[in-house]
């Protein structure tokens, strides 16, 4: 799917596949230097890190095991409440694992940092976050992202596993949704 295709409900490209492949690479050679000779769990958060994680789980030479969870935040529309709810909890055992959260997208935090919380709260070795994109601009609590892609303006986005009402997941690249399919 291509933005032309979209006619109209996208402002602009963000960021474009090659980029975030680029970036992506990048960040594994950091992972696999940080890791090496270490156990490795990618927990991916449904839906929006399915791109991402499938990306940056080919790009890793270095053994992983992968798990997911689903969250959703109470709240409308395209604002995040903080109040977090469990649709589907991991299948591991988080014991002595390093767990690397994968996510698409750090708004707010609220998620995240409830998020790390709870998978803390489960005696894991280590609890480290890479996440794709992050809108600093938006930040209510302040989050410690060891692995990120990009910083991003406040606006709604979408592509790349994002969504506005299910839409354009898949869609190549990071762009902006045009506000009046939202507002
Ligand atoms: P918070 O505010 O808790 O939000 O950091 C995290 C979750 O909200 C979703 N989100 C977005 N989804 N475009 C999207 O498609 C966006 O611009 C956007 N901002 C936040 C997303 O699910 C993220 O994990
Ligand atoms: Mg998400």
């Amino acid at each position: 799917m291509e933005p032309r295709d979209i006619d109209g409900d996208l402002t602009e490209i963000l960021i474009e596949e090659e980029q975030i492949h680029g970036r992506l690479a990048e960040l594994c050679r950091r992972i696999e230097a940080d890791y090496a000779g270490k156990d490795l769990l990618l927990v991916g958060v449904l839906k929006g890190a399915v791109m991402v994680m499938a990306d940056l789980a080919r790009e890793l030479k270095h053994p992983i095991a992968m798990d997911w969870m689903a969250v959703s935040s109470y709240g409308s529309g395209t604002q995040s409440s903080g109040v977090v709810r469990i649709l589907k909890d991991l299948d591991t055992d988080l014991h002595g694992r390093n767990v690397l959260i994968v996510e698409d997208i750090i708004d707010s935090g609220l998620t995240l940092s409830w998020l790390i919380a709870n998978l803390k709260s489960r005696q894991p070795e280590s609890v480290e976050i890479c996440a794709l994109l992050r809108k600093p601009d938006a930040a209510r609590v302040d989050i410690d992202v060891k692995y990120l892609g990009f910083d991003i303006p406040n606006q709604f986005v979408v592509g790349y596993g994002l969504d506005y009402a299910e839409k354009y997941r898949n869609l190549r690249s990071v762009a902006v949704l045009a506000p009046h399919i939202y507002s």
